[in-house]
């Protein structure tokens, strides 16, 4: 009797996901079938979708339902709360498994190299919004004394940040923030939210959609300075082949002519001033120094010396996540990613066998939920390619009842796909209580408890 192909999968974000989904719809799948069984550190699934999409954001997080579908069937099993690198390696998986798939995503911040970022009020994106997420691994609380903020970056988590830093509590109340968030909120200060990009409007990251939601808030006023409307060559050229680049760069020309209103949040979009100095004060932040750019012809800037000293007490780094090394596997230091071709791990000029790679920590940390189903498919093509060539090692212990035993043997507690549906109607539960859709849990213990891990 042939036995299903058995596949690791490490990550249970999207791209985890829509890789267990292409290799359930493969030829594979049907004869002589396959066996996923996905890993996740977290106690419950769906990655930045839980721990990094914004929480008025319900829409975006509502791709969870179609995610779900994948977990739902037969031949996938979830074994969360499991940490790839502690409670189990890569030799473990090689024993259990034809193939292993990694797909741990992202959820740090990349580091900006600039004084003052150690300071008090200088704050990585990440870490926000992890804490505004929920994510049961960092503080419970946040430091938001401030009235005046900068955030710098001007990709959509900076946009991201800024919005959250400048709704009020009451405004985010309705999504599935914590209680400990909307604390939190509760005391934000902020009523100036200054947002730096280093270059121009035409090299700004943002989504079009995402950008327009910025003015939809009654209590945010959106402000662009004329003067920061400039165009070189290389950006007229980027608005031409770019339709989004192009309907970002109308929306903030349209900004930048309008009367300003009276809305009480003022939300600044400025271009053109590229950080140099979080400015401190007994350790804590007083201030932001930037250097005027100007455009170079290539859509590139150049700094002009100018510098100006913005008058914020907290900076959040809206500079670009950063993946976690993986133990065994090579590392490419510059980009932070897995090397890979096609999703095939390499070492060298070698393919690792039976070791695959998808989502941000092949691709690195830029994209789209939907543009982790693309990368999913060509990871498992060249898997099952492999696969049908006979190029997969052979594990010791296929036997799907191996790896419980294992993990067991080694007093590792983790949660199941049930216990996932015990977890959604805690949730769920305490948040009808407070007549919401959904009120997270944040402690891991009480996430691990309502999965019914542990008692
Ligand atoms: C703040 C933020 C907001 C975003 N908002 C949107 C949005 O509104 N719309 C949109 O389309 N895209 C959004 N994105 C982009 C989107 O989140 C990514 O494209 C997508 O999540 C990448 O998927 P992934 O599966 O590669 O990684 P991730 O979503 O990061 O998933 C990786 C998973 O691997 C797990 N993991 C990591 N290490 C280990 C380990 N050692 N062992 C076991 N498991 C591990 C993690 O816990 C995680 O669950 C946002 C991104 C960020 C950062
Ligand atoms: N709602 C949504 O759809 C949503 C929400 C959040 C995130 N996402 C996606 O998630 C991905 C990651 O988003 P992101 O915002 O983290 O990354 P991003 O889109 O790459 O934006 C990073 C920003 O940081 C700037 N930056 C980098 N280094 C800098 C430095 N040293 N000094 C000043 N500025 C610097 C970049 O400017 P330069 O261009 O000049 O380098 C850029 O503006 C993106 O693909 C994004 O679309 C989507």
């Amino acid at each position: 009797m042939p036995r299903p192909l058995r596949v690791a999968i490490v990550g249970a974000g999207p791209a985890g996901i829509y890789a267990a989904d292409a290799l359930l719809k493969s030829d594979t799948a049907a004869e002589p079938g396959v066996s996923i069984d996905i890993f996740e550190r977290m106690p419950a699934p769906f990655g930045l979708i839980r721990y990094g999409v914004a929480p008025d954001h319900p829409r975006i997080k509502g791709i969870i339902t179609a995610l779900h579908q994948v977990l739902d069937k037969p031949q996938v099993r979830l074994f969360g709360h499991v940490n790839y690198g502690t409670d189990v390696h890569l030799d473990d998986l090689r024993s259990f498994y034809d193939a292993v798939v990694f797909s741990t995503g992202a959820m740090f911040d990349r580091e900006l190299r600039i004084p003052g970022v150690e300071l008090d009020g200088s704050f990585g994106a990440a870490d926000f919004a992890s804490w505004y997420d929920g994510h049961p691994d960092v503080p419970r609380t946040w430091d938001l004394s401030a009235g005046k903020v900068a955030v710098l970056g001007v990709g959509n988590v900076a946009l991201d940040v800024a919005r959250i830093l400048a709704k009020t509590a009451e405004e985010l109340l309705p999504t599935e923030i914590p209680a400990n968030v909307h604390e939190g909120l509760k005391a934000n200060k902020a009523v100036e939210v200054h947002v730096f990009g280093r270059r121009g409007p035409a090299q700004a990251k943002f989504s079009p959609m995402e950008l327009r939601e910025l003015d939809h808030s009654p209590n945010i006023e959106v402000i662009v300075n004329p003067e920061d409307i400039d165009y070189d060559e290389g950006s007229i050229a980027e608005r031409r082949k770019n339709k989004q680049t192009d309907m970002v760069a109308k929306t903030l020309e349209n900004w930048a002519i309008r009367d300003v209103g009276d809305r009480p949040h003022k939300l600044f979009l400025h271009f053109f001033e590229s950080p140099v100095e979080i400015l401190g004060e007994d350790g804590r932040v007083v201030g932001l120094r930037t250097e005027r750019t100007e455009l170079d012809g290539t859509g590139n800037v150049t700094g002009t010396g100018r510098t100006t000293d913005w008058d914020v007490s907290s900076v959040y780094r809206a500079v670009g996540y950063l993946s976690d090394e993986l133990p065994k596997l090579p590392w490419d230091t510059v980009s932070g990613t897995v090397p890979d071709e096609g999703g095939r791990v390499m070492e060298g000029e070698e393919h690792m066998a039976s070791t695959y790679v998808t989502g941000w920590i092949r691709r690195g940390p830029v994209g789209l939920i939907g543009h982790t189903k693309g990368d999913a498919n060509e990871t498992v093509a060249n898997l099952l390619a492999d696969f049908a060539a006979g190029r997969l090692l052979t594990p010791s212990h296929p036997e799907e009842d191996a790896v419980v035993a294992f993990l067991e043997g080694k007093g590792v507690t983790y949660t199941t796909w049930d216990g996932w549906y015990k977890l959604d109607a805690a949730e769920k539960a305490l948040g009808e209580s407070q007549g919401r859709e959904r009120v997270k849990l944040v402690e891991r213990e009480e996430m691990l408890r309502a999965s019914g891990a542990i008692d």
